[in-house]
């Protein structure tokens, strides 16, 4: 068997032989493919990416067909029952598992870059009232790029590792301040005293108490839910990073772009959609008129389905154990009750099992979310938190990918050509 791929060119009759590597051919081998010389070359037209490889990678392994996601190698139900963020974290960004002393190192430099300059929590005082957390997270971690203009050496590992590391750390701190204000509370300074995700939960929760002391259950949960979020290889917000990143800026600006991926609905907003639908079902009677609706295409069941999962989302199943957790600490949440009777449903129908549609992450998540109180805004917030280690792990591997260009598609133009220019003063007179 030969590794090629023999192409015949209908319009010419001629036939070309291109070199097939890693299951993928080289887009740039078919443009060797003309009617004629002065031709353009044959281009590969893919709206969405759907089929195309943008990187080689080694941060993270999907097989949507069998349900499996690993991290650097490792599957994600050992990571989340087994490991911590943080240490997920350094695994993202370092490519392997660290040491006592590499991660007591990490953990202590992440935690003593909580804090950030005066002027941020300035800046982020001047949003309206009732700004919106994520609008205000993408803006002021873009603003950190002013902050540290060293960052735009990113040809420096050593530079690189400050970077991460103050974007790991800084990350729930301007997270937590985009929650208060919009309470109009005042916003709370990191304590360096606690673990990255109780520090956390006492920025966003504390009040006039001296320690803001969070249930270990409650921390623990939270953990888990940033590792399952830690990475997902190339998906829309990852490929905004990176396209953005190729373009030698600083990672803040990179970043930056990713969390304005992550805001819009297809990407980060589901989880909101399915709180909203599990109310609106209300209660267990009208599932099977709901389920019928659905099925006669009226709306979608949110939360279920995925571009890639064509099996149950591992991610889901580890949630979906979370939420007792959860629940066990801040009582059950009544729509969870909905939520699993669907799930049961759904998950015998023929109409879901024949599409291979099961829960994906979203679909249990937001109930946690808002056990823990946070309004539906915050939920994309969380996400965006927990996927900053994943952000980061693709930034640094595409700066150091010799291969990597700057990100720059072809088009298949489709608008006028070589119109006569009539200046104003004649088109209107
Ligand atoms: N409910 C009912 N039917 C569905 C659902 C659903 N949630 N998802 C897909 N289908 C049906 C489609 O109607 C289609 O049926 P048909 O073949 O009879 O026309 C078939 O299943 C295939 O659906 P596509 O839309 O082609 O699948 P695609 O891969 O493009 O979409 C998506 C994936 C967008 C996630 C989709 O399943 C969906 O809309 N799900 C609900 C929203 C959701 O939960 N999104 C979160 C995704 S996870 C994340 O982003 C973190």
């Amino acid at each position: 068997m030969t590794d090629s791929l023999t192409v015949r060119d209908n319009r010419t009759g001629q036939e070309y032989e291109v070199p097939i590597a890693d299951g993928a051919i080289k887009a740039a081998d078919l443009g060797q493919i003309k009617t004629g010389d002065d031709a353009p070359g044959l281009a590969v037209y893919d709206p969405g990416f759907v089929n195309t490889a943008s990187c080689r990678s080694s941060v993270t392994y999907i097989d949507g067909d069998k349900g499996i996601l690993e991290y650097r190698g490792y599957p994600i139900e050992q990571l989340a029952e087994k490991s911590s963020f943080l240490e997920v974290a350094y695994l993202l960004i370092h490519g392997e598992l660290p040491t006592r002393e590499q991660y007591e190192t990490w953990v202590h430099e992440i935690t003593f870059h909580t804090f950030v300059h005066e002027n941020v929590k300035s800046f982020m005082q001047g949003f309206r009232y009732d700004a919106h957390p994520m609008g205000m997270l993408m803006a002021s971690v873009g603003a950190l790029s002013t902050f540290y203009p060293d960052a735009r050496n990113i040809s420096d590992a050593q530079n690189r590792h400050i970077q991460i590391v103050r974007m790991i750390a800084k990350m729930p701190t301007l997270g937590a301040w985009a929650f208060r204000h919009a309470q109009g509370k005042p916003y709370v300074y990191p304590d360096n005293d606690l673990s990255y995700t109780a520090n956390f939960l006492s920025m966003l929760f504390k009040m006039s108490e001296s320690k803001f002391e969070a249930d270990e259950r409650l921390v623990r949960a939270l953990d888990v839910l940033f590792i399952l979020h830690a990475d997902h290889e190339q998906n829309c917000s990852t490929n905004a990073v990176r396209s953005v990143g190729s373009s030698q800026v600083d990672p803040y600006s990179a970043v930056s772009a990713g969390i304005g991926a992550l805001y819009g609905p297809l990407h980060g907003g589901a989880n909101e959609a399915v709180l909203r639908m599990l109310r609106r079902v209300g209660s267990k009677e009208n599932i099977p008129a709901f389920i019928q609706g659905v099925k006669d295409g009226n709306e979608r069941l949110m939360g279920f389905g995925h571009r890639v999962y064509k099996n149950y989302d591992p991610r889901a199943t580890i949630i979906k154990k979370a939420c007792d957790d959860v629940f066990e600490v801040t009582g059950v949440n009544p729509l969870l009750e909905i939520a699993q009777e669907l799930e049961k449903i759904a998950l015998e129908d023929e109409y879901f099992v024949k599409r291979k549609l099961y829960p994906n992450v979203d679909f249990y998540s937001g109930l946690i979310y808002e056990a823990f109180q946070f309004p539906p805004e915050m939920f994309t917030v969380l996400f965006a938190i927990g996927r900053t280690p994943g952000w980061l792990a693709q930034w640094s591997e595409l700066v150091q990918d010799k291969e990597q260009k700057i990100a720059r598609p072809k088009q298949i133009y489709t608008g006028a050509r070589t119109l006569e220019f009539v200046p104003a003063s004649e088109r209107w007179s």
